[in-house]
């Protein structure tokens, strides 16, 4: 078990396995135990030996004081003096053959094999040895022998329902490409062609959704929308916002789940907050939701992840079928967090009668459109994006720029750059730069300039011109119709026509490109990059 330490710098004594005094006792654990500090003072009063300087290593002497023979009945005593959220799998010399585990607050599932159980935190780890499993709630515990898997609570039994995970394994290998981010990028078009299924009548005119209806009356007491994600799931909400709007006129909140939960935000029984989480695992969404739901609102979720934490506690949920997404980089997930939304919107539209029928028409079929054409992007651009990602040698720094729907799509083509290539990527709304990025552009500086809002045209037109003027290396994402900035940019990738509330689903594709060859001419590890895990399930 390899994993970064939360606290302690990542080193061999803060990795995991901790070990208690007499390396008896071995502990793995993902999560933070807040009272470490005031449990090893104790510890330490007692006579124990700390090697690392980690919160987890005070699980393993716990362990040590509290077992007497029995590591499960130890475990479910340490868990009860212990704050924080923790998944925990321990094991004991003297009983080789069973493991232990406790649960709150992190995620913890078990697969039932032929003849072999696991532990682990995600399904993804798991679909190569089986598909059935047990998902822990907060406050079990559970034993695994050879025999196999029993869960507690409070050490007495528990029945659990076991679920059949229906990814197959194909979707958790590479299956030929280089590396899962790039297979993710390349899957989207299934991926938009799945969130898709389903979800529209057979006449184009409606939306529907199997797992989640809300009526006229309902949608009518929704004074205000609350949208709360981190990272990429944030950036999908950012559009998500604008086309609400637009759409819905009605104020649309956003907010980072880590600044949300911790802000006192102003949320009633009218308040409709949508969670947007790939993994439905992520710790401060999670805890955004908690606090929504204790509010008295009714939290809507969009996740990939079926039996999640989010997918569980929110009160409805929105499942984008895009698969396992392994690299640590989001990229199908961020897509079909897209469809789910402009379906969502839409969906709120027609129930509210903003929208008739025939006015839905087109629309949808431009949303079926899409796949078709992320797959074009992809084939036709993917030559042109390797060659252009060679701009980025010997910069350190680079900008994203756009204004309103292209400026959140930005958002996103920064994150995606900075986390696998480690180039400081900045994404700002155009209209910003002369309020002081400006000052940073130099001599061949890359400018990544998304000029698709055609409301906005002229002015976009002129912020290339502004960095140009500036000797910045201007590359611009826009439709094949917009004649303006082929003279003053100095590369365009075009795109297939659209509406331009959609174009955030096709600038997105080159951008994630961009950023992976970027990557990999650097040598990084695209997959993996340095310092991040795939779920964020500590806060
Ligand atoms: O699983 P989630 O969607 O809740 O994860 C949120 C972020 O941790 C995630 O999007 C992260 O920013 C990705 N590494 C971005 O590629």
């Amino acid at each position: 078990h390899t994993r970064w330490a939360t606290h302690g710098r990542p080193s061999d004594e803060n990795s995991h396995p901790h070990t208690d005094c007499l390396g008896k006792i071995a502990v793995v654990h993902n999560g933070i135990i807040e009272n470490y500090l005031e449990l090893k003072e104790f510890l330490l009063a007692e006579g124990h030996i700390f090697t690392s300087e980690t919160d987890t290593e005070v699980i393993a002497h716990l362990l040590e004081h509290f077992y007497e023979g029995d590591l499960p009945f130890a475990l479910n005593q340490a868990a009860k003096l212990l704050r924080g959220s923790f998944a925990i799998v321990a094991l004991c010399q003297d009983s080789p053959n069973l493991l232990a585990a406790a649960r709150k607050d992190s995620p913890l599932i078990i697969g039932l094999g032929e003849g072999e159980f696991f532990f682990a935190s995600d399904i993804p780890a798991l679909i190569s040895h089986t598909r059935d499993i047990i998902i822990m709630e907060d406050g079990e515990t559970a034993v695994l022998t050879r025999q196999g898997a029993q869960v507690y609570f409070d050490m007495q039994p528990v029945s659990k329902e076991i679920q059949r995970i229906s990814w197959d394994v194909s979707a958790a290998q590479k299956g030929g490409y280089e590396h899962f981010m790039l297979k993710e990028i390349c899957e989207q078009p299934w991926a938009l062609r799945q969130t898709l299924k389903g979800r529209v009548s057979p006449d184009m005119r409606g939306v529907e959704f199997s797992e989640f209806a809300m009526s006229r009356e309902e949608l009518e007491r929704v004074s205000r929308v609350f949208i709360v994600a981190c990272g990429t799931s944030y950036h999908a909400g950012m559009v998500g916002k604008y086309f609400m709007e637009k759409l819905l006129r009605l104020p649309v909140e956003i907010d980072i789940a880590s600044e949300f939960r911790h802000r006192d935000p102003i949320i009633d029984k009218n308040t409709l907050v949508l969670v947007i989480s790939q993994s439905g695992e992520t710790a401060d969404t999670i805890a955004a939701l908690r606090e929504s739901k204790s509010r008295g609102a009714r939290v809507l979720a969009i996740t990939n992840v079926l039996g999640s934490s989010i997918a569980r506690e929110a009160d409805d949920v929105i499942f984008t079928w895009a698969g396992p997404e392994i690299a640590v980089a989001s990229t199908k997930a961020y897509i079909t967090q897209l469809m789910a939304l402009y379906l969502l919107t839409l969906y709120f539209a027609q129930t509210l009668g903003h929208l008739t029928p025939e006015e839905l028409r087109p629309v949808i079929k431009a949303l079926y459109r899409l796949p078709n054409q992320v797959q074009e992007i992809i084939d036709r651009l993917s030559p042109q994006i390797k060659e252009l990602s060679r701009k980025f040698n010997g910069h350190e720094n680079t900008f994203f720029i756009g204004r309103g729907l292209d400026y959140a799509a930005a958002l996103e083509g920064a994150l995606k750059l900075k986390e696998i290539s480690y180039i400081h990527a900045e994404a700002y709304a155009a209209g910003e730069l002369k309020h002081g990025p400006l000052a940073l552009i130099v001599d061949g500086l890359p400018v990544l300039a998304l000029c698709t809002q055609k409301d906005v045209l002229e002015k976009s037109v002129s912020n290339v011109k502004e960095v140009k003027a500036r000797d910045a290396y201007v590359i611009a994402l826009a439709f094949a119709d917009n004649e303006s900035i082929r003279d003053c940019a100095d590369d365009v990738l075009y795109l297939p026509p659209a509406p331009d509330f959609l174009s955030p689903i096709l600038t997105v594709a080159p951008l994630q490109l961009l950023a992976y060859y970027a990557a990999v001419s650097r040598g990084c590890d695209v997959d993996q990059p340095r310092n991040l895990a795939k779920s964020v399930t500590v806060t």
